[in-house]
């Protein structure tokens, strides 16, 4: 019987070491390393170069090369994402938690996608599942089939055999090659086939998705050698209790990695969503007080937000500071400055704070916004509904600028709103001319004080 061949890898970094040790001398994480059988053969799975041939050094300027088009997913915010479409040949690394609807996206797209052949490849669900979920998507294509196989030799044995356009993997944990011996959903294992699917891209020029777990700790589950392996990663992320979901760029060799798709999960699927703005502000009918709007980016995308503050004399002897979707220190920063710098006396005040949507919001321009709506709280007086903010507040009070300033204001005036409140430090580079909401300029928050409520 040959002798069983055995390895190490460490779960955090991937490196392969001989030996168990306490602490991986790779990465420098202590008790990471788990052994694994492996047993390699001298056989590959993925098929060989169409024209047999081994590449050779080249110099760079002989590679002919006509630029491929990218390939339209029928999805835009996907397309955004990918920086304007599929590249053909590319691997593309879906991450996400457990039902935030990884599987829910990549089956509109196999869905949506009429124009390409597709294979949608589950080692999660059976045929009736996928087709039971396809029929609540409540759209049908010809040119989509499912395979619920998980042996990668046999995948490619049906790759070979159908010639799909564009290949979806759900999930690369249940992907097994025979080439190792270890379960799936292992290290080696996941390694071995990730590195198979990237040499079936490579060679073929199908552009394949994986889909991939996360783990608690909100990284991929399997080796950060995943993330080198592919061309592109993006991560799938949302608020449970909202139906928001942002797909962020991580990783991309062919666009910008500040590029994000916004969808809303309903009962029929995944909604684009192309106007942000239109489910970050709620639309109120009287006027309330403690709500601003910020205008802010994300990423490279503009959009309103609403944020709402509610400020009330303390019960108890320490007064409470909460947020939901911004930083509780920065709060108490704001509060500071509010307190020290512009002589509003909050110190014995309860201060909660909320930013609409269920966000995560760190761009720093949102300050002016949320400042304005605590002193609107305060002073249980109403901000206008057509006003918005766009600036950060410094801890000696003063209002600095804030970057991307004319995509901010665009927007504002977009939504229809009439007012913006800018930094009076931005104003220099600004063109006035080009626009018809009023800009106010401020440089201290009293100013804004004196704008808003006298
Ligand atoms: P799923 O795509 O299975 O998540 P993942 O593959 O990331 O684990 O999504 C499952 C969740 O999506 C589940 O909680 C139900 C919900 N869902 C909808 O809200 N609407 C739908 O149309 C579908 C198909 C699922
Ligand atoms: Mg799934």
């Amino acid at each position: 019987m040959p002798k069983i061949k055995t390895a190490f890898f460490c779960t955090s970094c991937g490196a392969q070491q001989s030996k168990w040790m306490g602490k991986c001398p790779a990465c420098g994480e202590w008790n990471t390393l788990v052994e694994e059988v492996l047993q390699r053969e001298d056989k590959r799975s993925v098929p060989a170069r169409p024209d047999g041939q081994r590449p050779v050094p080249r110099k760079i300027s002989d590679v002919n090369f006509e630029q491929e088009p990218r390939i339209d997913t029928k999805d835009a915010e996907l397309n955004r994402v990918l920086g304007g479409g599929l590249v053909p040949g590319s691997l593309v690394l879906i991450g996400g938690e457990p039902g935030i609807g990884k599987s829910t996206l990549m089956l509109q797209v196999a869905l949506k996608c009429t124009s390409h052949k597709i294979l949608y490849i589950s080692g999660e669900e059976s045929e009736q599942q996928l087709r039971m979920r396809a029929v609540r998507l409540g759209m049908e294509n010809e040119n989509c089939y499912i395979l619920t196989e998980t042996n990668t030799q046999t995948v490619f044995r049906h790759l070979e055999q159908l010639q799909p356009g564009i290949v979806i993997i759900d999930s690369i944990q249940t992907l097994q090659t025979d080439i190792i011996e270890s379960s799936a959903g292992s290290i080696s294992q996941i390694k071995e086939c990730a590195g198979e699917m990237q040499k079936y891209a490579k060679i073929t020029h199908i552009p394949v998705f994986l889909i991939g777990h996360i783990t608690k700790d909100g990284s991929l589950a399997g080796p950060k050698i995943l993330e080198h392996m592919v061309d592109t990663v993006l991560q799938f992320e949302g608020d449970r209790n909202y139906g928001y979901r942002i797909l962020r760029s991580l990783k991309n060799r062919f666009g910008s990695t500040s590029e994000l798709g916004i969808y809303e999960m309903n009962d029929t699927g995944m909604r684009e969503v192309s106007n942000p703005s239109e489910i970050l502000l709620s639309q109120h009918d009287e006027k309330v007080s403690g709500i601003a709007i910020a205008a802010m980016v994300e990423g490279l995308r503009p959009m309103l937000i609403e944020t709402q503050a509610l400020v009330s004399t303390a019960v108890y002897g320490t007064p409470q500071r909460s947020t939901t979707g911004f930083n509780v220190r920065r709060l108490n920063m704001l509060l500071a400055v509010l307190e020290k710098r512009s002589g509003f006396r909050l110190g014995h005040k309860d201060v909660f704070l909320n930013i609409a949507g269920g966000l995560d919001v760190d761009d720093p321009a949102i300050d002016l916004a949320i400042v304005a709506a605590i002193l609107s709280s305060n002073q249980d007086e109403p901000i206008d509904t057509k006003t918005c903010f766009a600036a950060e507040v410094g801890l000696s009070g003063e209002i600095r600028p804030t970057n991307r300033i004319e995509q901010r204001i665009s927007e504002a005036e977009k939504l229809g709103f009439e007012r913006i409140f800018i930094s009076k430090y931005n104003s220099r580079s600004l063109d006035k001319g080009r626009y018809s909401i009023e800009i106010v300029k401020v440089s201290k928050v009293q100013e804004v004080y004196k704008a808003l409520f006298r």
